[in-house]
Parts: structure tokens; C-alpha cells; sequence
């Protein structure tokens, strides 16, 4: 079956060829009535097509047809390829299409936001307004009540590339380690996390929520003798955060395994797992990375080749050092936590680090205090550019004390039930952690914001489209 060609792929090489090529119409021009410009747009890539009237293939008529198309149709066009002697601004390829035939597919009604403006990076707005150019700001609301058509810019199109990238990643790297994918449910009789940020739904007149983490069941999946596993799934808080990290549902990237002397076997994997992702985005995306520079600049994120592991205390000491007071026995506020992702970029050259041994207050019900000191606990929180993308810990796997810190916490002992009973037949030592992959796309990219790379947005304010 004859498909048509890419857009990506018209070079000088087809000069002369007959194409069939099909693409949106990003701009359309007309000048005079003999003649109008349609730039197509297939994905990132775009080519000037030129209607000229001629003797038995364009007609006048076809030509102010073409003039009246409306913006983001989809066109197919069938034409010669030509290279032209000068530059051709403003598209990627640099021939143009001189057009023979040419069909709307579909015909787009008016748009509410035109997609070259929401290409635009926050500088070149500047500059096309200072120049007196007319363009409409399209705000954050608008894109995301817009998405599909938001979606069409260069950088959205980098973003969730990327953030295939990173679940693929993921998935090869543990595969590759003996690990091996599991799905658990998304409906729960309690909560998992503690607190109060848990969905409430209605199962057939029983109570339940929305899983808050897979992590009782990924647990769950140890003592079934899994031995690694991980999983790539949605997640549901609710929130009432409105920040710019904060989401109702995100995609929780998990990981849960056996461990047999300490918790920095886990570290150790969440060390070579996100180092890996790290450099295969720099080798494999390039082109996704300069696409959504151009919009959102930013510097590549600088990181270690074996990942930088600092103790709770340590950090702590780092910010007392510089004035910076915080509860040695309380968790990190979010503008604590940036203060010490500059003090680390400072003295160690690098923007993602481990902090571990966290006190053991601050943790949920499931973590393991640590033998020498109960007051902290085996556990991390990993840091890209000062914000937190990865919990872990190891888990409390001896039945008796699971119970008693669950109790301590506050659970619902009844919610868990299945789950204690699970470790009353023996459950092998573990610790795994969980990431969101949203926020391991915004902060590697350097972004301001987690909507710009969920795909649809599910926030306090939004829960359409
Ligand atoms: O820190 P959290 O709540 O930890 C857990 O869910 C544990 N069960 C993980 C474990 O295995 N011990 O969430 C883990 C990660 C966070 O580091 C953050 O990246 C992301 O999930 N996350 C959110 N992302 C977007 N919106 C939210 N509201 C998020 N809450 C957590």
C-alpha cells in the first residue's frame, strides 16, 4: 500500500520527483490571483507548497480555492519537488512543492488559539511585540483547555517523546536487572501513603479510594516471591496543593525488590536506573531536547556518573552552615530543599543527588527504622535541580513491628488487613521507591510547571478536557 511522503524527508535529492505528501496547512498566502503559498506541517516538520496557475494542471479557480482553505486543515498535495535558489525562511525544509494536485482531507473550523503563537518562546513574544507585530499571548488555561491544538507545537511534541523515552527506559533497564512488570489496582479499600489525600469512591455500598501509590500491593507482590518487580501505572491524590508540582493523578513509576544487607542496594539501582535514563535522553533525544529549548530554554541538567549520596544530617548541616535553620528531626520544606539543591550544585557539581536516613517521623508506617538510631529510618528522597522526584525506602517486613508503626501512624488496621496478614507468612527484607514520571520530564527539561508535561492535566481547578 503507497503511502504518502514524510515532509521530514523532502531534500534536494527529490528535486524534479512527483510527491504525495500529506500535512496540516500551518499558513496559507495568496498573491494576486495567480499564485498562493500553503506551508504544510507534518509533526515538526514543515515545506513550502506553491500553487501557480498553469496551462492543464492548476486552474484560477483552484488557486482561489486553495487561497480560501482554512489553518490546521489537513491537506494532501501532489506536486514536483524544486530547490530554489535562495533560502526559504521560516519552514525546516529547504525545497518547496510545486503543487499539480491538491485535496482537503478535513477542514478545520476557525481556531481559538493559533499554533505559531503557542510555538513561541516568552523572547520571541517580546521582540514580535516590540516590533509591533499583532500576536495573541496564549496563557497556560487556554493551552490546557485547548490541549489537542496545544499539543501541535514542537516543544509539546519534544515533551511527551521524551517522556515515552523515560517509561522505555525504565522498562529495558529493569527488565534487563531481573525485574520484571506488574499491574496492581487502582481500587482500594484504604489508603497507602497515610494523610489525607485519598480519592473516596463508593465499591457496591463498600467504602474505597483510589490507589494513592501501588505500593502495598507491589509490597504484597515480595512476599508472593516476585523478587523484583516494577510497575508503570496511574496514581491518585487528592490534592490541594495548587503548586506547580502537584497533580490529582500522575504516572507513578515503581520499583519494589528483595534486599539482603542494606537499603543501598536500592540506591544503588535508582543511582544506575536514573543515570541511564539520563544519558540515553541526551544521546537519543537531541532533536526533542533543542525543540523544546527553543521554546522553554534551559541548561542540561548536570549529574554525576555515580550519583552523589548525602545523609539527612549531612544536609542539614550544609543549610545550618549557611544560616539556613530547619528541624533536624522535621522534613524539608520545599524552599529548604531548593536552597540545598544550589548548596549542592555548589560544592559537589551536580543538580540530582540522594539525600538518605531521613527521620523516621517524617516517613510512612511502612518504612524501617534503622537499627543503630530509631529515630531515623532507612529511607531516601532523590532530587532533580532542588525538587523531589523519588521516595524509597527499605520496608518494615517483620509482622509485629509493621503493625505496631501502622498503629503509631494512625491507620485503619482493618484497611490493611490483607496486607499484615501477608507478612505473617514470612516476608523476605525489601525496599523499593516510587518516581513520577511527570516530574522527571519537567525537571530534566528544566521546566516551570508538571501541567507542560502531563498530557492532560488532572489539577484541583481541571478536570476536562
Ligand atoms: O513521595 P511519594 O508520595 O511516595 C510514595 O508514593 C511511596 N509509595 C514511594 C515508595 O516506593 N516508597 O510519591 C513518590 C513520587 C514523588 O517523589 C513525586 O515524584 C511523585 O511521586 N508525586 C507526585 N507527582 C505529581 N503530583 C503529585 N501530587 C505527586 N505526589 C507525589
Amino acid at each position: 500500500v503507497s503511502r504518502p511522503t514524510k515532509v521530514g524527508a523532502l531534500t534536494n535529492a527529490l528535486e524534479n520527483c512527483s510527491v504525495w505528501i500529506r500535512g496540516r496547512a500551518q499558513t496559507i498566502r495568496a498573491v494576486g490571483k495567480n499564485i498562493s503559498f500553503v506551508v504544510l506541517r507534518e509533526r515538526e516538520f514543515t515545506v513550502q507548497c506553491v500553487v501557480t496557475v498553469q496551462p492543464d494542471t492548476v486552474s484560477r479557480q483552484m488557486v482561489k480555492y486553495v487561497s480560501g482553505l482554512s489553518r490546521e486543515s489537513i491537506i494532501d498535495v501532489e506536486g514536483l519537488v524544486s530547490v530554489p535558489s535562495v533560502e526559504i525562511k521560516g519552514t525546516t525544509q529547504q525545497v518547496e512543492v510545486q503543487v499539480r494536485k491538491l485535496y482537503c482531507v478535513t477542514k478545520a473550523v476557525v481556531l481559538p488559539i493559533n499554533i505559531e503563537d503557542a510555538a513561541r518562546s516568552d523572547a520571541e513574544i517580546e521582540k514580535a511585540l516590540q516590533a509591533g507585530e499583532k500576536l495573541v499571548r496564549v496563557n497556560q488555561d487556554t493551552r490546557l483547555n485547548n490541549r489537542s491544538l496545544d499539543l501541535r507545537t514542537p516543544a509539546n511534541l519534544g515533551i511527551f517523546r521524551i517522556q515515552s523515552q523515560v517509561g522505555t527506559i525504565f522498562r529495558q533497564f529493569l527488565l534487563s536487572e531481573d525485574f520484571f512488570e506488574i499491574h496492581t489496582p487502582k481500587i482500594n479499600p484504604g489508603s497507602s501513603e497515610g494523610g489525607a489525600a485519598v480519592f473516596r469512591l463508593d465499591y457496591k455500598g463498600q467504602p474505597a479510594c483510589l490507589a494513592q501509590s501501588p505500593q502495598l500491593h507491589k509490597q504484597m507482590a515480595i512476599c508472593g516471591d516476585f523478587g523484583r518487580v516494577f510497575e508503570i501505572g496511574g496514581v491518585f491524590r487528592d490534592e490541594d496543593s495548587h503548586t506547580h508540582r502537584h497533580l490529582c493523578e500522575f504516572t507513578g513509576l515503581d520499583v519494589e525488590m528483595e534486599i539482603y544487607w542494606h537499603y543501598s542496594e536500592v540506591m544503588d539501582i535508582v543511582d544506575r536506573l536514573f543515570v541511564t535514563i539520563f544519558d540515553t535522553l541526551n544521546e537519543t533525544c537531541q532533536k526533542e531536547l533543542e525543540a523544546v529549548g527553543r521554546q522553554y530554554p534551559f541548561e542540561p541538567l548536570k549529574y554525576l556518573p555515580e550519583t552523589l549520596r548525602l545523609t539527612f544530617k549531612e544536609g542539614v548541616q550544609m543549610l545550618k552552615d549557611v544560616g539556613v535553620e530547619v528541624d533536624p528531626m522535621g522534613d524539608l520544606n520545599t524552599e529548604a530543599e531548593r536552597k540545598l539543591g544550589q548548596l549542592v550544585l555548589e560544592k559537589y557539581g551536580t543538580e540530582f543527588y540522594i539525600l538518605h536516613r531521613y527521620p523516621l517521623a517524617v516517613r510512612p508506617f511502612y518504612t524501617m527504622p534503622c537499627h543503630d538510631n530509631p529515630a531515623y529510618s532507612n529511607s531516601f528522597d532523590v532530587f532533580i535541580r532542588g525538587e523531589e522526584i523519588i521516595s524509597g525506602s527499605q520496608r518494615v517486613h517483620v509482622p509485629e513491628l509493621l503493625e505496631e508503626r501502622a498503629q503509631a501512624c494512625g491507620i485503619d488496621l482493618k484497611t490493611i488487613s490483607a496486607y499484615l496478614d501477608a507478612f505473617r507468612y514470612a516476608a523476605p527484607p525489601h525496599g523499593g521507591f516510587g518516581a513520577g514520571l511527570e516530574r522527571v520530564v519537567m525537571l530534566f527539561c528544566g521546566l516551570n510547571n508538571i501541567r507542560k508535561t502531563s498530557l492532560f492535566p488532572r489539577d484541583p481547578l481541571r478536570l476536562a478536557p
